[in-house]
């Protein structure tokens, strides 16, 4: 029988996303009413390492499941990438009497995580980003949000394109992954999508052929998806107008994919994973990464989670270029 888990800390890292408030509603209240008090760390690892934090209680947590950003800030820790950084945020943990520490955040968050766990830190992660580039899960929270969002703008600009006659580029979110990119072109009827792991300089070429091959098929505008990891987006459009003759405007969401309030999936996904980071610490858990496959939940051990090969695109590609006709 595992030794009764009596406080907490919770801490949100990296880029934030929405959803990310929800999910620490979930996890303030499920601790609650299991008797632990949560301390709220603020700054993600930068708070820990300084000593920013608060106790959470249930009202600290009332109206925010609806709200975008985290209510604890967030940052990106450069001291968590040094030994002497690492030691810190140890200390402090044990200082504080911590019994767990859940980390709402990305890879880079989880990969955090796992060198505090070599210093004794029990250190349970749910998946926080719009990339949804984590291998280990198929979902990440702020992803659906931050699809919709960038499919709201997209249809703005389809409006305006067509109006014009002109060929838009689009340059969305997702550092080096393809999900946000992919997912933004199928869901606007985009004809082309250029990402990280298929682009060359002919694959831009081809683009401006399809872009040709496209008006003579009887489109009179155009919508190009650029993901964040390829970028170069505002050449792209000049190239094409240079070499097509045909006007083009280039537009980058960039942070605006970030914000809003979390849609009702996004909601979904964080409720049950921070209910279930808690669940599992109480359960004698120890270092494991909440994950989402297959339409389950699952608490996977750190290590596994974070050594997955990365996932295909599932075809998504090719059923975009068929579409795209
Ligand atoms: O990881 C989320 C993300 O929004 C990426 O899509 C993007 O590349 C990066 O963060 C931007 O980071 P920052 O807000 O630090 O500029």
């Amino acid at each position: 029988m595992s030794e009764k888990i009596k406080k907490i800390g919770l801490l949100t890292s990296g880029g934030d996303a929405p959803g990310m408030n929800a999910a620490i509603r979930a996890v303030v209240r499920t601790a609650i009413s299991h008797g632990i008090e949560v301390i709220g760390v603020k700054k993600g690892y930068d708070g820990l390492i300084n000593g920013e934090f608060r106790e959470l209680k249930t009202r600290d947590v009332s109206e925010i499941i609806g709200r975008g950003g985290t209510i604890l800030y967030t940052a990106r820790c450069e001291e968590m990438h040094t030994q002497e950084g690492l030691k810190k945020a140890a200390t402090v943990y044990d200082v504080l009497g911590l019994d767990a520490l859940i980390v709402i955040g990305g890879d880079g968050s989880m990969k955090g995580a796992k060198e505090l766990s070599k210093l004794g830190v029990n250190v349970i992660g749910i998946p926080g980003t719009i990339d949804l580039d984590m291998n280990c899960t198929e979902y990440t929270i702020g992803f659906d949000t931050a699809v919709n969002t960038g499919a709201e703008a997209i249809s703005r600009l389809r409006d305006t394109s067509s109006s014009h006659q002109r060929c838009s580029v689009i340059e969305v979110m997702g550092r080096h992954a393809p999900y946000i990119a992919y997912w933004c072109a199928m869901v606007s009827g985009a004809e082309e999508v250029l990402v990280p792991d298929r682009v060359d300089e002919k694959g831009k070429n081809e683009v401006i052929q399809q872009v040709l091959e496209n008006r003579s098929l009887g489109k009179f505008h155009n919508l190009i998806i650029v993901a964040e990891g390829v970028g170069g987006s505002q050449e792209l459009a000049k190239d094409i107008e240079d070499i097509t003759g045909i006007e083009t405007r280039a537009t980058i969401l960039g942070h605006l994919q970030r914000g809003g309030s979390p849609t009702a999936i996004d909601r979904m996904h964080a409720s049950v994973m921070g209910n279930m980071a808690v669940e599992e610490a109480v359960k004698g858990n120890r270092n494991c990464i909440i994950v989402f496959n297959k339409g389950r939940y699952e608490a996977l051990d750190m290590d596994e989670a974070l050594s997955m090969p990365p996932k295909d695109d599932g075809g998504l590609y090719d059923v975009i270029k068929v579409l795209s006709r």
